[in-house]
């Protein structure tokens, strides 16, 4: 039996990268045989940052499906929509748009944060209010789990706000989302920088080559203070040593030692990462293959999708009407 419905998803605004799995993603896999499973391409909410260049949503709509397919996300068990297509989220963001203040969304640190980093002085209307039409992606559908990364937080504690506000002031048909952060935490760049990000460089993408995840992993930061061989190395602030504890976590104990101990020196440690990265690389390439040399089919699976994910938004919004008195007709 189904332990709920999950909703997540991504912003499609390029490749997905090794943060994005170890955050979110590694979790969908896992948990879409236990859940009944929503999978959104947010390119509405793209859009409140990128609206001056839609022109690339089709492209990186179809990049964002390929990664999540390549993944090892199962086009027959999870449904995987643009979340454009269905209009139940934008009249469910609408509805409740009119008991959000302005002042909490001001205030939410995720916004702030965002708005810093992207330079805004002025919001747009959209952009301020993602948080409402986010809370309207996971309530769409009813879905009491969100994986997310650990950014994400914030606005998951803000759609169960809504979700209580709602259910309290109309009547409680709404279902509040809890979020599910990967273990593992935030993955930290390969240079070292705090976060992976595409601005920075520093990414490992899920579509990278065996040759080019080799290639970035010998490029990693390592222990400042290990400057030969025969110097002990410090784990904790090794990146590669970050890295082994997100994808070889079997061997971790006894790295450790090893390079406490110098026992093992910074190029072999390197190569076993490239090779525990590419392990878990190598089966999403061969599914990449196949989707890559058949766009139609990732086409048919996002409009299959997106015509479940409407059904059950229409599902949400009977009622959603229903509570707020605006089922005139019947
Ligand atoms: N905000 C998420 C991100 O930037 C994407 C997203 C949109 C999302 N709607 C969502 C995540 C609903 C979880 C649930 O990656």
């Amino acid at each position: 039996m189904s332990k709920g419905r999950i909703l997540t998803g991504d912003r499609p605004t390029g490749k997905l990268h090794l943060g994005h799995y170890v955050g979110s993603l590694a979790n969908r896999v896992k948990l879409q045989h236990e859940y009944e499973t929503f999978i959104i391409i947010a390119d509405v909410q793209a859009l409140t940052t990128n609206f001056e260049a839609p022109e690339r949503l089709p492209e990186d709509v179809r990049q964002v499906a390929n990664d999540y397919l390549s993944a090892g996300l199962d086009p027959e068990k999870v449904t995987i929509f643009v979340q454009s297509l269905v209009p139940q989220i934008a009249e469910l963001t609408v509805f409740y748009s009119m008991f959000v203040t302005v002042n909490v969304l001001r205030h939410n640190p995720t916004i702030k944060t965002e708005a810093k980093q992207y330079g805004y002085q002025d919001l747009t209307y959209g952009f301020l209010g993602y948080p409402v039409s986010q809370a309207a992606d996971i309530t769409f559908c009813k879905a009491n789990l969100v994986p997310v990364g650990a950014d994400q937080v914030p606005h998951i504690e803000f759609a169960r706000k809504i979700v209580r506000r709602f259910n309290e002031l109309y009547k409680p048909v709404l279902v509040e989302p809890e979020a599910l952060v990967g273990e593992v935490g935030r993955l930290v760049g390969i240079d070292g920088n705090a976060k992976m990000s595409k601005s920075l460089g520093n990414c490992i993408y899920l579509s990278d080559t065996a040759a080019e995840v080799v290639q970035k992993v010998s490029m990693a930061v390592t222990d400042p203070a290990r400057q030969r061989r025969t110097d002990p190395g410090h784990p904790d602030v090794c990146t590669v040593y970050a890295y082994h504890k997100a994808f070889n976590s079997d061997f971790i104990p006894e790295l450790r030692k090893e390079c406490e101990v110098a026992g093992i020196g910074c190029v072999e440690c390197k190569k076993r990462l490239a090779a525990a990265i590419n392990d878990l690389l190598e089966p999403m390439r061969a599914r990449r293959a196949k989707y890559e040399s058949n766009p139609k089919l990732v086409d048919e699976i996002l409009m299959a999708g997106t015509s479940h994910a409407r059904q059950i938004g229409e599902q949400t919004m009977a009622e959603v009407r229903e509570a707020m008195h605006l089922d005139y007709f019947g």
